[in-house]
């Protein structure tokens, strides 16, 4: 598509979301202006991810932009409630399954919500620059494996970035993420969606074949009771000199979050104890003005993201 039509694109969009939910306009101006890639990023992803939006009943760019405000809107809810209890509302795993997971007019949305705040959030854009910078010196013809693939953004990445001959595969415990994952795919890599086998299971649940090169897993520890389980599982299915690519967060409540980690530091040991080593970290506190200490003070969101190694 041409740039003049993707940028258009953007700008219907914005307008459906400033329309929706005013006070993003001053965020996302202000992101754009510091982060002009971020924009054009955004027109791509709009019109590469469309087919996949307007097969679903989402419909058009006006839908797309309403899944984004009820996702905001879900966040503050639970935020709100997370400020007055200290929890997350979702007491277990079976829940987040029933209540989000397996309930298709709760997750799609909420995946929709979430694939285009990677565009629209400098967190979530700084967390995905990551990711490509990961994946950059990873061996492009290797093992590799996505847990909770969900929206399929960095999955689609990482099939444009290997080559035809690697092996990739996908476990999620959604049809709902596999479906979108899946459509994303056929867009816009029609080679990678046939090749892809797609595993609908809790990770805890997973056995592989042989291990993998590189393992990626964003926003999926947060979602389980015992992360250093699934650390621990993940590390028998990564290879000796493999990598795991692993995002979470701190105080981040969202309607199918069940684990709390009050800091950085509960990650780290977390991430110690399961017997891996960082290679490569980013912490992004969500007011950029403030200190880390004032995020855990006040209970704010902090984003996570880390390239691991099997200690030695
Ligand atoms: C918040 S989305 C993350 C999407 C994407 N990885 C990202 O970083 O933006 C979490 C995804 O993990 C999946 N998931 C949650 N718990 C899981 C589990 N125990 N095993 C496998 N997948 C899980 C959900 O279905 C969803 O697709």
């Amino acid at each position: 598509m041409p740039d003049n039509m993707a940028s258009s694109l953007v700008d219907s969009f914005l307008s459906s979301v400033y329309a929706s939910v005013p006070s993003q306009q001053k965020k996302v101006t202000a992101f754009y202006a510091a982060t002009p890639e971020a924009r054009e990023e955004l027109g791509v992803f709009l019109s590469i991810y469309q087919p996949v939006w307007q097969q679903t009943e989402i419909g058009g760019l006006e839908g797309l932009a309403k899944a984004y405000a009820r996702m905001l809107d879900e966040v503050m809810l639970c935020r709100k409630d997370f400020m007055r209890s200290g929890t997350y509302s979702m007491a277990s795993q079976a829940d987040a399954f029933e209540h989000v997971y397996n309930n298709h007019d709760q997750m799609l949305p909420y995946m929709l919500g979430l694939a285009v705040s990677q565009y629209l959030w400098q967190s979530h854009y700084q967390i995905l620059s990551f990711f490509k910078r990961c994946v950059s010196v990873q061996n492009p013809s290797g093992r590799f494996l996505e847990v909770g693939s969900g929206h399929g953004i960095f999955l689609n990445y990482l099939a444009g970035k290997t080559s035809p001959g690697a092996v990739i595969e996908v476990v999620d415990i959604s049809s709902v993420s596999i479906a979108l994952s899946k459509n994303l795919l056929a867009a816009t890599n029609p080679d990678a969606a046939k090749r892809i086998p797609f595993f609908e299971s809790d990770i805890a649940h997973y056995k592989a074949q042989k291990p993998y090169d590189f393992i990626v897993m964003g926003e999926v520890l947060e979602h389980v009771e015992s992360p250093s389980a699934v650390l621990q599982s993940l590390k028998v299915l990564l290879s000796e000199n493999g990598s795991l690519y692993v995002t979470t967060c701190v105080n981040c409540p969202a309607i199918d979050h069940v684990y709390l980690f009050n800091h950085v530091d509960e990650i780290r040991a977390l991430i110690s104890s399961a017997g891996f080593t960082i290679a490569d970290e980013v912490v992004i506190p969500s007011e950029e003005s403030k200190s880390l200490e004032y995020h855990v003070k006040h209970k704010l969101d902090i984003l996570y993201a880390a390239l691991l190694k099997k200690a030695k």
